[in-house]
């Protein structure tokens, strides 16, 4: 197989464009749901010690290795849960993000993470601590590249006016209705791949599943249902769904995408994004539609972006 369409992090290691995103997957379902990732041809999934469902993800990726797929032609990504003491949970320190990490690897049976990110900032004074802790696992391997996600502009300077290193990427919520274009310079200034997440959100059946909720609301649902509805016009122009319209915006932009789905047909389908081009008029139109802050997570939320 083809090596798949990536990007280059400023440690040299290639991250595959699109990467298979496993938030709101259960652990039960997540061996299920990554296998046919990988039996689709994803070489890259995120998951998350939040998420738990590293255990499920991990006993996929062991079975395909079983089947032969190399290590090396994987990347996986996982995140360190920071924790937060507004939800009566102690902060990580240095110590406990190093045991944090190996932990995540126990469970998903890795020696190493090809990337591993703080999750959230969270209103609290660890994240020094915490990033020391990543820097410790970067240099012994068990973190290929390190980053953060939710970070703005002032958390990554903060790590910097503490003499550490630069983050790898930073991974946010990034869609046309979210496109941050102060934070996205800022981060090419200073080499870091910004990675997107929740790339899906302008779609009307975004989390509609029960129990999959968020602050979306029930007007932005029904203005993406309208038959003239932007993203729906361009899909039939290119003949493509509006998920990988939206997708395909993304990766013009160079950001890579993690979308997430538990059902085959659109796990395919999200994969398929480099047989078609946005042109012109169309990048422009999507420039014009950002309304500023996230969605994928509430306003009031301590995990919100600010
Ligand atoms: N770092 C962070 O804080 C953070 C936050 C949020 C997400 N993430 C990562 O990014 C990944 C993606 O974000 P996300 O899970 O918020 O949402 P997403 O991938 O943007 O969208 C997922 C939603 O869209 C539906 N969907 C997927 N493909 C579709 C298609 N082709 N057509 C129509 N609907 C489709 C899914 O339903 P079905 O499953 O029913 O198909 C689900 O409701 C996450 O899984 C996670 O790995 C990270």
């Amino acid at each position: 197989m083809s090596k798949p369409p990536s990007i280059t992090l400023s440690t040299g290691a290639h991250l595959p464009f699109v990467g298979f995103g496993t938030y709101l997957i259960k652990d039960e379902q997540a061996e299920s749901a990554v296998g046919a990732a990988l039996s689709a041809g994803y070489r890259h999934i995120d998951t998350a010690e939040g998420y738990q469902n590293e255990s499920g993800v991990g006993r996929a990726i062991r079975t395909a290795m079983d089947g032969g797929l190399a290590r090396d032609e994987l990347f996986v990504t996982t995140k360190l849960w920071p924790g937060y003491a507004g939800w009566g949970q102690e902060p990580k320190n240095t110590e406990t993000t190093i045991a944090s990490c190996e932990a995540s690897l126990e469970r998903l049976g890795l020696d190493y993470v090809d990337l591993y990110l703080i999750h959230a900032t969270f209103d609290q004074d660890q994240r020094i601590a915490q990033w020391r802790g990543m820097v410790a696992l970067w240099e012994r391997g068990l973190a290929r590249a390190i980053g953060v996600s939710n970070f703005s502009e002032s958390h990554i300077d903060e790590l910097l006016a503490a003499g550490l290193p630069v983050p790898h990427a930073n991974q946010i919520e990034l869609h046309p209705w979210s496109q941050k274009p102060a934070l996205v310079g800022y981060l090419a200034d200073k080499g870091i791949a910004p990675i997107a997440y929740s790339s899906l959100v302008p779609l009307s059946t975004w989390r509609t599943a029960p129990g999959q909720d968020s602050a979306k609301t029930e007007a932005m649902r029904e203005e993406a249902a309208k038959d003239d509805a932007p993203f729906r016009v361009m899909a039939e122009k290119y003949g493509v769904s509006e998920a990988q319209v939206l997708l395909r915006w993304a990766v013009q932009k160079g950001y890579p995408v993690l979308p997430k789905s538990t059902n085959p047909e659109r796990i395919r389908a999200n994969l398929d994004l480099f047989g078609f081009t946005l042109d012109d008029a169309d990048m422009a139109a999507i420039a014009d539609m950002d309304r500023g802050g996230g969605i994928a997570w509430s306003v009031g939320d301590p995990l919100a972006f600010s």
